[in-house]
């Protein structure tokens, strides 16, 4: 676990999932959490940056989830983003009529997932990286922490 890291502006919570970005290598599952508003999709367009994807991430809420080329920095490898909002999801069945165990399973592919609590039976088929960013109310900054 890395310690927690605080972030005083959109821009730093930016600048920590770039550098966050530059350590996939293809094949993680990422898992977001914090309330609306937290700054998960912030980071998240930073780990775009990192991975060389020129689209503007918004949150797919209503389209649950899209997928970008990108590239991996620390291999040159071409790969795909799958970036999930499974804000509007109750089930694990809901996921796996999308193609949930055939993305899962893409050697080169990274999925950064937010909302996952919302899934009350979701399983993994394999170890997720978490990331939560705590909004603190005295300053309006963020905390995030990795783990
Ligand atoms: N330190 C900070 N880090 C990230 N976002 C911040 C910060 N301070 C204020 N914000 C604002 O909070 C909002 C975060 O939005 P967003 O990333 O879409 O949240 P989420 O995806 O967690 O619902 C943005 O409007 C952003 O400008
Ligand atoms: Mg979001």
């Amino acid at each position: 676990m890395i310690p927690s890291m605080f972030s005083s502006s959109p821009k730093y919570t930016q600048k920590l999932g770039y550098e966050f970005g530059k350590t996939l290598k293809g094949g993680e599952l990422v898992l977001f959490s914090g309330i609306l508003g937290a700054g998960k999709t912030v980071f998240i367009r930073g780990i775009a940056k990192a991975l060389q994807i020129k689209s503007k991430i918004t949150s797919p809420t209503f389209n649950v989830f899209r997928v970008y080329k990108c590239v991996f920095p620390s291999t040159g490898k071409v790969g795909k983003i799958y970036h999930f909002d499974c804000y509007r999801l109750k089930k694990m069945n809901d996921l796996e009529e999308l193609g949930w165990n055939e993305i899962m399973q893409e050697e080169n592919s990274v999925i950064l997932l937010e909302w996952p609590e919302c899934i009350l039976d979701i399983k993994y088929l394999k170890k997720p990286i978490k990331v939560s960013i705590l909004i603190n109310r005295e300053d309006n900054g963020r905390v995030v922490e990795i783990n």
